[in-house]
């Protein structure tokens, strides 16, 4: 059996190991530095597994050595956003955070892929592998998934068309300015900008853009978590079994897309050692000038960090 260790078992750590268990790709460890939660939550889903039918060994843990020979780590430790707070205002607690967790596994699991989806989630991504000094194949950030399964969500509302007919791309970086390629995005093959009038579309994209804040804003405490988790898992999932499946991720730029030494999301074919390529997409103007913008403000959050923590 595989194993994958979690470190944050709060609402994304511990609904990701819900969707792991009930996928039975591997065992699971849960890890967090509040005493006896993981424990329970461990305990708790390891007693779900009867009734779902799944062999799955599930511990909870305070201790790094718990996670020995994991083949992925996921890193969701960390606070979350509060309402009016931006991604970047948790850089600095974040980055303590998430330094730790990934430099401490990395001594217990020398061969783990790295997933990491603490925010501000570019530049997490980018801690993790100056820290780690890992190859840029074994970390890789999770929030394309998440930001166009929002608008496959929203498209699939405006239309009634099975979600399973809806395919959006959304890159770039996890923030404002990410950058939903309508000119990609179809449904069955059509393309949105003609299935869709082009005010409902500008809604739908404006409706992503802002898609962790409206949730944010609902839920009052904390952020999302189902759809996050969820990404997470089709991540572990494709990795695991070697699918080759492209999805947008955060990678580590060297040049493709004509960006350099930074994270940034762009299409990514998920394998067995984690990023086996990197795809790239012809843009267009328009689309430029999005990629421009976006990787200008996560390149900023970069340089924050650069002030706060020696590589
Ligand atoms: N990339 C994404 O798409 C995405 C989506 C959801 C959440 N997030 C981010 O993930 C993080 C967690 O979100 P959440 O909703 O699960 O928050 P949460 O507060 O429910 O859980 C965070 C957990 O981290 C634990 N923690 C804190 N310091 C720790 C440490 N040193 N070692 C181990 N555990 C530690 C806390 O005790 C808590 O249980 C936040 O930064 C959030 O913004 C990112």
């Amino acid at each position: 059996m595989n194993k994958i260790s979690i470190i944050g078992a709060g609402m994304t750590g511990a609904t990701a190991a819900h969707w792991l268990a009930e996928r039975e790709l591997a065992d699971l460890v849960l890890v967090d530095v509040v005493e006896g939660m993981p424990q329970g939550k461990a305990l708790d889903l390891l007693e779900a597994m009867p009734i779902i039918a799944r062999d799955v060994e599930i511990v909870g843990a305070n201790d790094y050595a718990t996670t020995k020979d994991s083949d992925i780590i996921i890193i969701t430790a960390g606070l979350a956003r509060k309402p009016g707070m931006s991604r970047d205002d948790l850089l600095k607690t974040n980055a303590d955070i998430v330094g730790k967790a990934a430099t401490e596994t990395l001594k217990y699991s020398p061969n783990a892929i790295f997933l990491v989806l603490t925010n501000p989630l570019d530049t997490m991504a980018y801690l993790t592998l100056k820290l780690t000094g890992l190859p840029r194949e074994r970390v890789i950030g999770q929030a394309g998934i998440l930001d166009s399964a929002r608008m496959r969500a929203f498209v699939a509302l405006e239309t009634g068309v099975s979600v399973e007919n809806i395919d959006c791309y959304v890159l770039g970086g996890h923030g404002d300015e990410m950058v939903p390629l309508t000119r990609h995005s179809n449904i069955a093959g059509i393309p949105l900008k003609e299935y869709l009038p082009s005010d409902r579309l500008a809604a739908i994209v404006t409706r992503t853009r802002k898609g962790g804040g409206e949730i944010v804003n609902l839920l009052k405490t904390g952020s999302a978590y189902y759809a996050p988790s969820a990404a997470c898992a089709q991540m572990a999932e494709a990795i695991l079994k070697n699918k080759n499946l492209i999805v947008p991720c955060a990678a580590y730029m060297d040049g493709e897309y004509g960006l350099k030494d930074m994270f940034f999301g762009v299409p990514v074919m998920l394998g067995r050692n984690g990023i086996v390529k990197i795809v790239e997409y012809d843009l267009d103007d328009e689309e430029k000038a999005m990629f421009e913008e976006s990787a200008a403000a996560v390149k900023e959050t970069h340089d924050a960090l650069k002030n706060l923590v020696a590589f």
